[in-house]
């Protein structure tokens, strides 16, 4: 898989042939100013919850690349009722796309839109299929029901998990989450883009490496593969 950051939570992963660009929030972020957002291709934007640093830039993309909008019910309603073809789903719930099938997964965390109107609740979403199995945690606490991943999907190829704190889990529940998810490879995500979720890198990596885990802290912009 080709893997691109483009900050905060924002990733575009190349999976079996399709373009899936996740939580896009990039125009805003000083951090991606390189980033050209009109130039991104996507077949599919996948949306964890409704807060601004996760969906700003969902509508310029879908509306470009005519990509279709997956997430919860009160999420993909929001952008089918604004014009862009839509998936709902719901926790718990998969469905089979033309790339592979996607599951929804439980995150403990808050989702609400900028003007303060209701997102649902919040989620994750694990990919599977041909081309690998990974889990695209959304922003959430460490949480129990992150056993029931390896229970119920294929073995993890990795995982985005977030680490920076104060709004998510931090990087030392992180580690834990790595355990319950069974995944040795983990793409850090949530961290440096505003004061409150600042991390020492170094810090971060060592509690990982420790477990005999990998920490990827991916640079904005770079593509690199898994
Ligand atoms: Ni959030
Ligand atoms: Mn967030």
């Amino acid at each position: 898989m080709k893997i691109t950051f483009y900050g905060q939570a924002s990733f575009q992963i190349e999976y079996n042939g399709k373009m899936l660009v996740f939580d896009p929030f990039i125009s805003p972020n000083e951090q991606a100013k390189e980033i050209d957002v009109n130039g991104i291709k996507a077949d599919y934007v996948l949306v964890s919850h409704a807060h601004q640093d996760h969906i700003v830039d969902v509508e310029t993309i879908a509306k470009n690349n005519q990509a279709t909008v997956v997430g919860g019910y009160e999420v993909a309603t929001h952008f089918g009722s604004k014009g862009h073809k839509y998936h709902p789903m719901n926790h718990g719930g998969k469905w089979n796309f033309d790339f592979g099938t996607v599951k929804m997964t439980n995150a403990i965390h808050s989702s609400s839109f900028p003007d303060g109107s209701y997102g649902g609740y919040p989620g994750g979403f694990v990919i599977s299929g041909d081309g690998g199995t990974f889990y695209f945690a959304g922003d959430t606490a460490l949480t129990w029901d992150m056993k029931l991943i390896p229970m119920t999907c294929p073995k993890l190829d990795f995982a985005i998990l977030p680490i920076g704190d104060n709004f998510t889990m931090g990087y030392e529940d992180a580690v834990l989450a790595s355990d319950f998810i069974e995944c040795d490879t983990i793409i850090g995500c949530h961290y440096d883009t505003f004061g409150f979720i600042e991390i020492d890198h170094e810090a971060a990596k060592e509690a990982f490496s420790k477990k005999g885990k990998n920490l990827i802290l991916p640079e904005i912009g770079k593509t690199f593969e898994i």
